[in-house]
């Protein structure tokens, strides 16, 4: 395994924590480090045409799907890893990585994913993986990703929203973290408004206080410039 590495993880789905794992990945190679990246499975890929605007917003701007999780990851790492290498398995339908693999015909196997994620470690200074959904999504039958990262033995960052309803979520996730032995390396709230409100700015501070944790935030983000981003530290991550 390499030396350093951080799972991160996050309140739920659609939370931020592919940008924030790409900006802890972009941090670290920006430093020097070769970086690698790993991402258990990736779902969803049905609703991601390859390229081609989605759509057009106010003013005729094209608006652009992101890419799937692990091309924003490799891109950020600055990885030459193959899209097998970041993600053993891939699957269209959005669904939870039990079912999206059942509906394939087939089951994820947890010993072909620390095998990949040691694979994927060897072979660089730092390892970033992303965890899919929350902590208590099921990977294969009763085999979760809380599992997955107390087996992978590195500790975890939080992706979490700024707003209404994230102390509960975030308290809860560091809760079932600790409670499998998991180190909560930091929270991050994302995306950090500019000027944020006073419930936003007090929903850090509570975190901050009654998780015992460190938090930090991230702000709005080009994701088509990883070069554009500011570095993303936190003391356990050093
Ligand atoms: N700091 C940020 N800058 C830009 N977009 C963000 C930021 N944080 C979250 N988002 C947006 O929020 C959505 C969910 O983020 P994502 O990282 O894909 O979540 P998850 O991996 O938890 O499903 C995406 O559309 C992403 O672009
Ligand atoms: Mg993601």
């Amino acid at each position: 395994m390499a030396a350093r590495g951080i799972f991160v993880t996050g309140t739920g789905t659609e939370v931020g924590k592919t940008v924030v794992a790409a900006a802890i990945a972009r941090t670290l190679a920006a430093q020097g480090q070769r970086v690698h990246v790993f991402k258990p499975a990736v779902t969803g890929l049905d609703e991601l045409p390859a390229d081609g605007p989605i759509g057009r917003a106010k003013g005729d701007m094209p608006v652009h799907r992101p890419p799937p999780d692990h091309e924003l990851l490799r891109t950020a790492a600055g990885s030459r890893q193959s899209d097998e290498e970041i993600a053993p398995y891939r699957y269209g339908p959005p669904a939870s990585p039990h079912l999206a693999a059942s509906l394939a015909g087939e089951e994820i196997e947890p010993k072909r994913l620390l095998k990949a994620a040691r694979t994927a470690a060897a072979g660089a200074d730092a390892l970033v993986c992303e965890g899919v959904g929350g902590l208590l999504v099921p990977l294969a039958g009763a085999y979760l990703v809380r599992d997955l990262a107390v087996d992978l033995g590195y500790p975890l960052a939080i992706a979490a929203a700024p707003g209404l309803g994230t102390i509960n979520h975030t308290l809860l996730t560091i809760e079932s973290a600790r409670a499998a032995g998991l180190e909560v390396a930091v929270v991050v709230l994302t995306p950090w408004p500019q000027e944020p409100s006073e419930v936003e700015r007090s929903n850090r501070e509570t975190i901050a206080a009654l998780g015992s944790v460190e938090v930090q935030t991230l702000p709005p983000l080009d994701l088509s410039d990883p070069a554009s981003w500011p570095p993303l530290k936190f003391s356990r991550g050093r």
